[in-house]
C-alpha cells in the first residue's frame, strides 16, 4: 500500500498539542483540547460518517437489526456503545435506527457538547426515527475512561453488555502502545452475540507522520482484535466516507470491518 495522505493531519494542531501529554496523561490532553474547543477540535466533521449509515442499512444480515426477543418473547432494544464519541453524532444516528445508544467520552466538555448537540438536533428534527415500526432508541452520554469500569457501574451495565460497539477515530486516537489494551477492552465489553463495527482509518497515512491520528492498518485491527478471540466476519471498502478517508488520487482508503465472537 502506498502512503499518499496529504489531508487532515498536515495542518492540525492536535498532534503537537498532545505531544506535551506523556503516557497516562494523554487522556488529560484530549480533555484539554475539548476545553479549548474551536481549532483544537478540528477532527469533528459535524455529521456522522456516511459509512456508518450505509453499514446499518446494508448489513442487517450480520448485525441482525436493533431489536431482539428474550425467551419470553418480549421485545428489547439492543445496546450500542460509541467509545470516544466526540460530539456524539454517531450516537444520535444509532438511536435513530432504534438502538439504545451510549456515547462515552473522557472529556467533560465533550459530554456537554454531546448533550447540547442532542437538544439542538431534536429541535431541528434531525436524527428522526428511521422506521416507525422499530421506533427510536434512548440516548445516554457518559463521562469516563474507556479503560476503567467506573462509567459501567454508573449505568448499571456490566462488562459484555453491548450488542454493538462502533469504533471510528478512537483506535487511531490512542497511543499505539495502548492497542493491546484497546483490543482486550473491546472484547470485554462486547456481548456474547455482539458485533463490533470498526471504521478503519487512517490506513493510508504515512506511518512516520506524527499522530494522532496514528496510522491504522487493517493488519493492526486483526492483530489486536484476534488476540482476545474476536473473528472478522465482514470487511469491505465503503462507498461513502469522510473526505479524509480518500487518498490523494481520490480513492477511498477507509475500510469497514465487523467482528464477533
Ligand atoms: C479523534 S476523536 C474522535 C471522536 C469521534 N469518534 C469522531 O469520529 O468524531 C477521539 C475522541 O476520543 C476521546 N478519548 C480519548 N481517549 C479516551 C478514553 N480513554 N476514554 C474515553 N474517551 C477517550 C477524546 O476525548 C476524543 O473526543
Amino acid at each position: 500500500m502506498t502512503a499518499t495522505t496529504t489531508t487532515a493531519t498536515t495542518t492540525s494542531v492536535v498532534p503537537q498539542f498532545l505531544a506535551q501529554y506523556r503516557k497516562d496523561a494523554y487522556v488529560k490532553g484530549w480533555a484539554d483540547l475539548w476545553d479549548r474547543g474551536g481549532d483544537y477540535v478540528d477532527w469533528d466533521k459535524g455529521c456522522p460518517n456516511p459509512a456508518l449509515e450505509d453499514t446499518l442499512l446494508q448489513q442487517r444480515s450480520i448485525l441482525g437489526g436493533p431489536l431482539t426477543l428474550d425467551e419470553q418473547g418480549r421485545r428489547h432494544r439492543k445496546k450500542a456503545l460509541v467509545p470516544g464519541c466526540g460530539s456524539g453524532l454517531d450516537v444520535l444516528l444509532l438511536a435513530s435506527f432504534g438502538y439504545d445508544a451510549y456515547g462515552l467520552e473522557y472529556s467533560h466538555s465533550a459530554v456537554q457538547t454531546c448533550k447540547a448537540q442532542e437538544t439542538r438536533s431534536r429541535a431541528r428534527g434531525e436524527y428522526s426515527v428511521r422506521d416507525e415500526e422499530v421506533g427510536g432508541g434512548s440516548v445516554t452520554f457518559m463521562q469516563g475512561d474507556f479503560f476503567d469500569d467506573e462509567w459501567l457501574e454508573g449505568i448499571g451495565l456490566g462488562r459484555g453488555g453491548y450488542d454493538v460497539i462502533y469504533d471510528h477515530s478512537f483506535f487511531c486516537a490512542l497511543d499505539p502502545s495502548l492497542r493491546p489494551q484497546w483490543g482486550q477492552r473491546k472484547a470485554q465489553l462486547l456481548a456474547p452475540t455482539g458485533r463490533l463495527i470498526c471504521l478503519e482509518f487512517p490506513r493510508h497515512q504515512d506511518p512516520s507522520e506524527m499522530g494522532p491520528p496514528y496510522t491504522a492498518l487493517s493488519e493492526d485491527y486483526i492483530e489486536h482484535l484476534s488476540r482476545p478471540g474476536l473473528k472478522r466476519v465482514a470487511y469491505w471498502r465503503p462507498e461513502r466516507t469522510h473526505a479524509n478517508g480518500f487518498d490523494a488520487q481520490g480513492v477511498i482508503q477507509d475500510r469497514v470491518s465487523i467482528w464477533c465472537w
